[in-house]
Formats: structure tokens, sequence, C-alpha cells
């Protein structure tokens, strides 16, 4: 089989915010196929769609009550197939969520088949990443099931065989639908240490996170499922290392295509949590990636992604989202898109979208953020320093819906939207894709680049200025080409020696390259060259 996803470029939905086609301010698939249009435009070539199954909403969707069924409010199972239709029709392909590492509480499993779950008579000291104890009791079978997210999310007992074949039937009759992977939820959660230690200071990750037959797992699933189809697939991962990488994507290790790493993003928190804020320094942040990439080259293969449905919006986070906002939003993208692995977009990032910032915690919808506002309330924090937590790392900020033109509710809905639309999308909607400097003209320049350099996909990463607390730059090579690129991650002025080859694509008109490369505020600029011998 080719490794086709090598060379593609992955578009994230969000279905809940991406487009309302029947008016009831909730985002559906009739929605999404009215803009597939606007993403082949972009030129994107796989669309991962979030969770549109049956579900309560406890956690929007990542709480699944039927994995056969589609969620009323984003429509039917014909409507899905119309969707499957299309974006095949486009060239495109589609990847689900894998919600397995646990289900809804509503789903018929956890009160027919208990023992597909996690059951203890007495609950250990773990915290469940929404709060509070991982453990809840339950009245009828006295004892308490295990859940490391909502209480309504109960985490599926792997060790368990026929829970194990359940889902392997489940996505075989999702593959043989057609749809083309899957993104797997916290697939490195799967499988706990049996005897369920106590965590230091309450943190239970240790015990469950790449935890002691996890690998085997996904080998089994590998053998079961995924080696009888010409799909992707990509797993999520908090507190996966270079070294688990190489182990979940290695090749002769037949388990996954690629996963998604966290480091990057734990840059810029304190030790405890994500809400413990610290601003990111930027040699951090290439040491990390440069890790990465080198570790992944030779086998294995990366994802490259700033933004998803749980991150903060990447211009407001490392870029600048007030003056600079389309530089920085480009400048980001660059250094991004051109380096080794497949880059996800996701949606709105290519319009330069910003976070939020809702005065009233009544306009929060996540449930992350709500339960650790009401834990932290009621241990005295300061509703001020939160509300500042919540604006810079608040899950909700990837979650306003999507803008795209200046009518009400930009264009999302034409009802009441389920979460407020940012009040910038009089600013910063589609329409404006149209401009020669939108950043969603940028995008398309740097996914139509994927398709024509090589060594884009193939070169091997070299960083450049490795203790510079202002400039990412590197290079990529290959047996004939070669691909500089420079990002200046600041706004003071900076020169950098003029590297070889001609200007490929930069965020600004284009200077008069002298003596050395000038780089203005959030300036990007790379140059290419080619080997005709
Ligand atoms: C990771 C998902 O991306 C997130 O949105 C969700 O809350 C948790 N897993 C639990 O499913």
């Amino acid at each position: 089989m080719t490794e086709w996803w090598k060379q593609a470029v992955v578009y994230q939905i969000y279905p809940r915010s991406f487009m309302d086609a029947n008016g009831d301010g909730i985002g559906d698939i009739q929605g999404i196929i009215s803009k597939l249009d606007y993403l082949s435009e972009l030129g994107v070539d796989i669309l991962w769609l979030s969770p549109v199954y049956d579900s309560p909403n406890d956690d929007n969707g990542y709480d699944i009550r039927d994995y056969q069924k589609i969620m009323q409010e984003f429509g039917t199972m014909e409507d899905f197939d119309q969707l499957l239709v299309q974006i095949h029709e486009r060239g495109m392909r589609l990847v689900m969520d894998l919600v397995v590492n646990h289900t809804s509480d509503e789903h018929q499993w956890f009160s027919e088949h208990p023992e597909y779950y996690i059951w203890g008579d007495q609950p250990n000291n773990w915290r469940s990443f929404f709060s509070g104890s991982a453990w809840e009791y339950d009245n009828s079978r006295q004892q308490y099931y295990l859940h490391l997210f909502s209480r309504k999310q109960p985490d599926l007992n792997w060790e368990n065989e026929t829970v194990r074949n359940e889902v392997y039937k489940m996505m075989r009759w999702w593959l043989d639908k057609g749809v083309d992977g899957f993104r797997m939820d916290v697939i490195n959660m799967i499988s706990k240490d049996q005897n369920f230690p106590d965590g230091a200071q309450g943190d239970g990750t240790p015990h469950f996170l790449n935890g002691p037959r996890v690998h085997e797992f996904l080998q089994e699933m590998n053998r079961e499922v995924l080696a009888d189809y010409d799909i992707v697939t990509v797993g999520e991962m908090p507190g996966a290392t270079t070294e688990d990488a190489k182990l979940y994507t290695g090749k002769s290790r037949k388990e996954l295509n690629m996963i998604f790493t966290f480091e990057h993003m734990n840059l810029d928190q304190g030790p405890t949590e994500k809400w413990d804020l610290q601003p990111l320094r930027l040699t951090d942040l290439k040491k990390n990636l440069e890790k990465w990439q080198l570790a992944l080259y030779e086998d294995g293969w990366n994802s490259l992604y700033w933004n998803n449905h749980d991150q903060p919006r990447i211009v407001s986070r490392f870029g600048n989202d007030g003056q600079y906002r389309k530089e920085s939003a480009k400048m980001l993208a660059t250094c991004l898109h051109f380096l080794h692995g497949t880059p996800y977009i996701y949606q709105g990032e290519e319009l330069g979208m910003t976070n939020v910032a809702f005065s009233s915690i009544d306009d929060y919808r996540d449930i992350e953020t709500l339960n650790m506002y009401n834990e932290k309330r009621a241990q005295g924090v300061p509703h001020e320093q939160l509300m500042r937590a919540i604006y810079l790392k608040g899950r909700d900020n990837a979650r306003t819906p999507m803008q795209w033109d200046e009518t009400p509710n930009a264009g999302f809905t034409t009802g009441k939207p389920w979460i407020s639309v940012n009040p910038n999308y009089r600013d910063i909607h589609a329409q404006q894709r149209h401009e020669q400097d939108s950043v969603f003209s940028y995008y398309r320049q740097l996914i139509a680049l994927r398709k024509q350099l090589p060594v884009i996909t193939e070169g091997k990463f070299e960083l450049l200025h490795r203790d510079d607390e202002e400039i990412f730059a590197y290079v990529r090579n290959s047996a004939d080409e070669m691909l500089t690129v420079y990002c200046n991650f600041s706004e003071t002025p900076r020169e950098l020696p003029v590297p070889e080859g001609r200007v490929l694509i930069g965020n600004y008109p284009a200077q008069k390259i002298q003596e050395m490369v000038l780089l203005r505020p959030y300036e990007t600029v790379c140059f290419y060259e080619k080997d005709e011998r």
C-alpha cells in the first residue's frame, strides 16, 4: 500500500461549530456538505471529523452513546452517506474520530454489560482530567467505576477480550462503509496498570499513559482491522515521548501511522497543569520540535499541528492577534507546514481566527473549563485569575463558530448559536479569502507547494540559529533540493545571512535582498534551490 498520507494535508472539522444548515444553532452534516467546495478550494486532502455519533453531549460528542448512529442534531445516516460520497467525489478522504477509551454512561453497554467497564470496591487517588476524583460510586452495583474524563465517560475495560472484539467489529463497519481512517482519541490510555496504584499527588498518568499492554492491543487492532484497509491512522497520545512514538509508528511494528504528541503544546505551562500559565521560550519550542523531527526521520512519521478543538488559537498563543495578526498567522503556518510530517489545519486556522474573551463564565460551554472554574472558585481562587487562565487556555477558544461572513452570527447559523460567535467576526471571516494577501490564500499556497516540491515531504531537517530566542530557522535537505525557512517570532526586525536559492514564499511584499535578509515583525521568508545536474 502506498503511504499517500505522507503527502497529505488534513483539515479538522468540529461539526458543532462548523456550519449550521437547519437554523437550530448547532452545526450539522448538511452544513458541512454546503462547505465542501470551500475545502476543495483550500486544497486539503483529508477531512477529519470530530465525533458525529449519537451522544448526550456531556463532552460534545466525545461521550458516545451509540457508535453506529448519527447524533440527531447533526442529521441522519443518510446525510452521513451523502457527505462521504461528496467528499470522495471531490478527491478528498474522510477520517472519523474513534473514541474507544470510554463511552457515554448512556451507552447500552454500561447498563447491560457492566463487565465492559472498570470497577473497584475502593477508589484510588487518581484525579479526572475534568476535575475531581476519577472514580464514581454506582449505587446499584455498590462499587466505583473509573472515568478518566467526566463521570459520564466511563472507561472501557480493554483487558476484556469481548470489549476489544466489539470495538474491532464497529471499526470494520465504518471502514466497510468507505471511511478512510481514524483519529484515535487518547488511545494511549487504553491499558491501565491492573494494580491501580495511587499516583503522586493524585496524578495517575504514570499508571495508564502508554500502559503495560497498549502495544499489544494496538498490534491486535492492526491485525484484526487496520491491515485490511488502505487507510490512515493517527493516535492522540498525551505523554508519549519520541521513544514511545517510534514504537507506535515504526513501520515494522504494525501499529499506527502517526501520533499527536503533546510536548510542544505543553511548553507554555508550569509543571502542574495546563491552567498554570508560563510564557513560551522559543528555544524550548525549537529544541522540542527538532527532537521530534530527528527522532522520526528514518522510521515512523510525525503529525504537525498547532491547533485543534482542545487548544487555544495559535495566532493568539504564539503569534500576535492584534497589529500583526495576518503576518503572524502566516508565519506560524509556514513554520509548521515546512516541517517533516503531515500537517493538520483546524477549522478557522486558515482564516487566522483568534481566541475569544467572554466577560461572563456563563458564556462558556466546555465541561473542562466549567468544572475547573467551579472547583477552584470553591477553593477560593479569585474569579479574575481564573478568567485570565480561561482566556489563554480554555478549549472554547477553538469552539466559537466558524466565521463565514460578516452577517449576523458570522453566517454560521440563522438561529441562536449554541456558543456565541467571536465578536471579531466582522473583521475576520472567510469572504476575505479572495483578497490577495488573505491568510486563506497563503495556506492555499503552502498546501500547493507541498504537492510540487518533494523536499517538503522528504527532506531531512536541520535546525539553524539554535539559541536565538526570536528566530526559528531551519533547512530541509534532500539529494537535489534545499529549502531554507526563516521565521521571526517577534516584533523586533532582525537580519540573517542570505541562504542559497530563490525566494519561494514569504508573508511580506518581496524585499530586495542584498547582503542580508531582513526579517520584519513576524516575517517569514523561505528560499528554495534545486540542483539541476
Ligand atoms: C481528547 C479529545 O480531543 C477531547 O476533546 C476529549 O474531551 C477527551 N479526549 C476525552 O474524550
